[in-house]
């Protein structure tokens, strides 16, 4: 009864690998380069994570639909000191992790709008577009523009059979760390503000940019007048993606849509992860964690960059995120390279992935390209990360 689904590209890649090795990517003695989460441990000069949390009875309670008012109220704060955003606490919609929250976003949207989306993104959009059946126009972001879209191609009309547009896009962009910042964001954030456009701008990547994070609500001036939605996670910067909790923050009237949808189809989100969440942006701690997070992996991005490109990968990575991608040298196809990478227990996510086309082969193909992911790795694998992949290519 149901209709078939494949799994997401990520989890299919662990899937083989799991296959191949009877391991799962991430356990002991694995080398998780296809995986994109964050060290859950303290990263070199940043803040702890804290080891427990205290529960009440009243804290077990079903958890209100929009998010916990201190969660909501935390969050609120950290965006208006950080980026002067002008927003509280009823701008903000509470989810079990980020994806649950573009998801919705996508789910509600009326039937007359189509979704700009880069061609080379973050993988699950791909299912998320494909299973709501969106019309979609793919802005170019290929070999040709080196994964950097100009402003131009920001500028698009509504494909045939819908009048409005919604820009999804990833900022830091998984996988290719391309990020848009001050003038240019400024500048998108501006042209998607207007009638008959907006835009979700997925920061989950918000504090992995050099020099420094950056976060579209710098540039909006009064979130009500928009259809702008700006998503957020603790799974990344706050280091914790087994918490499960993102957020939307919007405009009032589309975050009542959030709580309702959460009143029929989520019933809140955990308590627990929300308290503790709520810890980690006590605002000393969040801007502790924030200049932590982004020195550390400024630092990891520069150091594999190097070795990478010594091996003769030519890397098109930006300045965010914690991926590096580029493509294999001696012709190599990403299949082939896992496959041998398998062998040593790694594996990284292969190009054609985070295809929006999904095209495996030919022209337009990623089939050459990886996403390298050293989110997962702490400053004393680096050398023998590099001796594995010395090796396979
Ligand atoms: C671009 C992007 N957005 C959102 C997420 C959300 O993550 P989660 O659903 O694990 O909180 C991720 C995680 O990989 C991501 O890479």
């Amino acid at each position: 009864m149901l209709q078939q689904f494949p799994p997401m590209g990520v989890y299919e890649t662990l899937f083989k690998f799991a296959d191949a090795t009877q391991e799962y990517m991430g356990d002991q003695g694995t080398h998780p380069w296809a995986q994109g989460y964050p060290l859950t441990t303290q990263v070199p000069g940043g803040p702890a994570l804290p080891a427990q949390i205290e529960l009440q009875s009243t804290d077990l309670k079903y958890p209100k639909a929009t998010g916990e008012s201190e969660l909501r109220e935390a969050i609120s704060d950290y965006y208006n000191a950080h980026y002067d955003a002008g927003i509280s606490p009823d701008h903000v919609a509470v989810f079990a992790g980020g994806r649950p929250g573009l998801l919705a976003t996508l789910a509600f949207l009326e039937a007359d709008i189509c979704v700009a989306v880069e061609e080379t993104e973050y993988t699950p959009y791909y299912d998320m577009l494909k299973l709501l059946g969106r019309k979609v126009h793919y802005i170019p972001s290929n070999v040709d523009n080196k994964f950097r879209p100009e402003t131009k191609d920001y500028d698009i009309d509504p494909i045939a059979g819908t009048s409005r547009v919604l820009l999804v896009k990833s900022n830091p962009c998984n996988p290719t760390g391309v990020t848009m910042t001050g003038a240019a964001l400024s500048g998108l954030v501006n042209a998607y503000s207007g009638d008959g456009r907006g835009a979700l701008f997925d920061e989950a990547y918000e504090f992995y940019c050099d020099p420094a994070p950056e976060s579209a609500l710098r540039y909006i001036e009064d979130i009500d007048n928009t259809d702008i939605f700006v998503s957020g996670a603790a799974t990344k910067g706050l280091q914790v993606p087994g918490m499960r909790v993102g957020w939307i923050i919007a405009a009032k009237r589309h975050i009542e849509i959030f709580r309702n949808y959460s009143s029929f189809g989520m019933g809140g989100v955990s308590r627990a992860s929300q308290l503790y969440v709520t810890k980690l942006l006590s605002p000393h701690r969040v801007a502790h964690a924030r200049d932590a997070i982004c020195s550390f992996y400024g630092s990891q991005r520069k150091r594999y960059r190097t070795g990478l490109e010594a091996l003769g990968f030519e890397l098109a990575t930006g300045d965010g995120g914690f991926y590096h991608w580029g493509q294999l040298p001696n012709g190599l196809t990403a299949d082939t390279f896992n496959q041998r990478l398998f062998k040593h227990r790694s594996g990284i996510l292969p190009g054609p992935l985070c295809d929006m086309r999904r095209r495996k082969t030919g022209t337009g193909s990623l089939e050459h390209f990886v996403r390298f992911s050293f989110g997962p790795l702490g400053p004393e694998t680096y050398d023998n990360d590099m001796q594995i992949i010395a090796r396979c290519v």
